[in-house]
């Protein structure tokens, strides 16, 4: 096992499939920029490593994560939009790779749109997704203004991106963002067991045909990702968002 970041991500090889396990439990795996090159560079990884077929993606039994931290969006001076979590998005959105994801406890923001670069996503009956974007004063991110419309439609990705309120696993099944909904204790085997299905297939052939099937949508899914970011470095140095931000931070103190 390999352990980066001051062991917040960490990384195991289990019969072809390379497991990434967001592991920062004290902040509800919260992402900070280290954490993202660690996803980014372990995605970059097993891409190239040929002795891995699958790339596996997963939280605490508790939390798949909480998204961004949100100390990182507070007093930022970055407008430049190169943010780590750039890295992380591009490699998702290019990954040759078939992603899995295994959804437990909560996936906000980044946790949701993240899945919908995802190939096979399966998530816990009693977890719940958000993409609080709008309600934070920013905009959506990771291609999801793009990729989430084309998966549901306008009105539901509407529903989730303008509101913004936190929806079940099986409402995120019914938008078509999630496989399979599962009792809490048998996503990850559940992950892992159709992860092995798909690593023990032909290899070449299961890339291929996961580059047939996303080739219509890449060239849109990186300008969307460039134009989110000019806005959401906008909306971020904004008064209102700022102020939104530094309430959240300040709940526990005050
Ligand atoms: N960024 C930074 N810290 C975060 C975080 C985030 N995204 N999510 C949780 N944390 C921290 C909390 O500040 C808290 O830290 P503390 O113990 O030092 O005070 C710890 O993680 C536990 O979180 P807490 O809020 O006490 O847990 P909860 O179960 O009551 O609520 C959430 C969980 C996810 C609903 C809540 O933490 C939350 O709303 N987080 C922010 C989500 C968010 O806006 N993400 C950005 C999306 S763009």
């Amino acid at each position: 096992m390999s352990e980066t970041d001051e062991n917040h991500i960490l990384s195991t090889c289990d019969g072809g499939v390379q497991i990434l396990h967001i592991h920062r439990p004290d902040k509800k795996n919260a992402l900070t920029g280290e954490m993202y090159r660690a996803l980014a560079n372990g995605i970059r990884m097993a891409d190239n490593d040929p002795a891995v077929r699958v790339i596996l993606l997963r939280g605490e039994e508790d939390c798949f994560t909480s998204g961004n931290d949100v100390n990182d969006f507070v007093g930022s001076d970055d407008r430049s939009g190169e943010r780590p979590s750039v890295l992380f998005m591009k490699a998702i959105a290019h990954a040759r790779k078939p992603l899995v994801a295994a959804v437990n406890g909560l996936a906000v923001g980044i946790g949701t749109t993240l899945l919908m670069h995802c190939d096979l996503v399966y998530a816990a009956d009693d977890a719940w997704l958000q993409l609080p974007f709008a309600r934070l004063g920013l905009c959506p991110e990771a291609g999801s203004s793009y990729l989430a419309p084309l998966l549901m439609g306008h009105q539901r990705a509407a529903e989730l991106l303008l509101l913004g309120e936190r929806f079940s696993a099986e409402k995120a099944r019914e938008c078509a963002l999630v496989n399979e909904v599962l009792p809490a204790a048998q996503v990850l085997p559940r992950a892992l067991e159709r992860a092995k299905a798909l690593a023990a297939l032909p290899a070449e052939a299961v890339q291929t045909s996961k580059h047939l099937l996303k080739r219509p949508q890449q060239a849109a899914i990186d300008e969307t990702i460039a134009l989110e970011l000019v806005n959401f470095s906008r909306l971020l140095h904004s008064e209102e968002a700022q102020a939104i931000m530094q309430a959240f931070l300040a709940r526990k103190r005050g």
